[in-house]
């Protein structure tokens, strides 16, 4: 019986336990979850998004305060186009934050940066590459590309000195995705040095549309791998989405995975961003409690608990604060919905079809999650006055490594 502390994930020179813990914005992949996993070996994610926000609670930076002082004039105006982030406190927050992770790594693991596309911050090109450069800068072991298409992502940074020798890929839902990517990194003679492949089980914003139900990640695992032998390309690849036991990824490495990407299992870590309050409804949820939605501004899907506070909230928009999603001309879905209720004169504002995702993600308000998430209370023990114990990130990445036949090991009760 295999696990899957059996295999090793060789990325280039490094040899890693083939567990890498996906990116998690808005911080709940922390970087002290990215170093406990580069600790035992695996490849973490730290998260670029909202960065300027996150530095600000973490490094006590005052970009929040500012952008808004700057721009607090336009807080009543429809039009956002002018909201621009400064390029120079972008690569600022990147470069505290990254460089306070590196600095404090140890190990023979690996951390990378989740950088998403769709984060397009009222200025997509500009500010994504910056965001790519400067973690490149402060020295990122890896960036991973999600969250778009990223057709023009590896031509942004082409000049930089690391673009051949960082750890670059990408995540897509389909083996059609991936060959327009290659075709756009073939010109720069440049391939990704790993692809993940996240099905529609796992949390975030989904690849897929409503019809997500239709698709399985086995089949577009071995999709992804015809494409690549098809293409000559060797090419780690690694599944993600859905994940939940050591035994689940020895089946993709049998398949001919490299690794495998979870993050679910890991919400509820202590070193996670989630407050405890909230990783308590992660694990207390149940089957018919997990939904996916489209609410989300970026206009993708997205997984996650049907008691979220961000459903449904009708609060003013704060892009003169925020304003990460909001596209090249100005505009977010969210803006415009929120406008549309405001117009009704209505006593208590609602907005049921889109969500304030800056404001919600922020304040751990918007609760994404993957599919089993319902399973997580089988992960841990219910102690006696009716909580769950919140397992060490240690716990979860062992019990993934060295777990057979589909076991779940529960973390040793604590005595007081
Ligand atoms: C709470 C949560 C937040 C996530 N946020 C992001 C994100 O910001 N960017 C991203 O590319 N993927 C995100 N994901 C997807 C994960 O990185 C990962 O690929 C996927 O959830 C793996 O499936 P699993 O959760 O079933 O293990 C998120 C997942 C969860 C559970």
């Amino acid at each position: 019986m295999k696990k899957l502390d059996d295999f090793r994930f060789v990325l280039g020179k490094n040899e890693l336990v083939p567990i890498m813990i996906g990116g998690m914005g808005v911080n709940i992949s922390t970087a002290e979850l990215a170093l406990e996993t580069a600790r035992l070996g695996g490849v973490g994610h730290i998260s670029d998004a909202m960065l300027p926000t996150v530095t600000d609670r973490l490094y006590k930076t005052r970009f929040v305060k500012q952008k808004l002082q700057k721009y607090k004039y336009n807080i009543d105006n429809a039009d956002k186009s002018v909201v621009q982030f400064d390029l120079g406190e972008v690569a600022e927050a990147t470069r505290l934050h990254v460089t306070k992770t590196m600095d404090a790594k140890q190990g023979d693991g690996l951390i990378f940066i989740n950088c998403m596309e769709k984060l397009t911050m009222n200025s997509p090109r500009e500010t994504l590459k910056v965001r790519l450069e400067s973690a490149m800068d402060f020295g990122i072991d890896g960036i991973t590309l999600s969250a778009g298409m990223h057709l023009g992502s590896f031509d942004l940074i082409k000049d930089h000195p690391r673009f051949r020798d960082v750890n670059l890929g990408i995540i897509v839902s389909s083996a059609r995705a991936l060959k327009l990517f290659l075709k756009k990194t073939a010109k720069l003679n440049r391939f990704p040095d790993f692809v993940v492949v996240e099905g529609p089980l796992a949390g975030g914003h989904l690849g897929f549309g409503m019809d997500w139900a239709k698709y399985n990640l086995p089949d577009i695992v071995a999709d992804v791998m015809n494409l690549l032998k098809d293409s000559e390309l060797d090419i780690p690849v690694i599944p993600a989405g859905g994940i939940f036991t050591g035994s689940d990824a020895v089946n993709y490495m049998e398949m001919g995975a490299a690794a495998v990407q979870v993050a679910t299992r890991f919400t509820i870590a202590r070193e996670a961003g989630l407050p405890e309050k909230v990783q308590q409804e992660y694990i207390k949820a149940t089957e018919d409690e997990i939904e996916v939605n489209t609410i989300s501004p970026t206009g993708y899907p997205m997984r996650m608990l049907s008691n979220s506070p961000a459903i449904g909230s009708g609060i003013r928009p704060n892009c003169e604060s925020f304003g990460y999603l909001l596209d090249s001309k100005g505009n977010c879905s969210y803006v415009t919905s929120y406008n549309r209720e405001v117009e009704k004169h209505l006593k208590k504002i609602s907005v049921m079809d889109k969500t304030c995702l800056c404001t919600h993600m922020r304040k751990f308000n918007c609760w994404t999650c993957g599919h089993y998430t319902y399973r997580l209370k089988d992960t841990t023990n219910k102690l006696d006055d009716g909580t769950y114990q919140i397992p060490t990130a240690e716990h979860i990445f062992q019990d993934y490594q060295f777990s057979v036949e589909q076991g779940i090991l529960l973390p040793k009760l604590e005595v007081a």
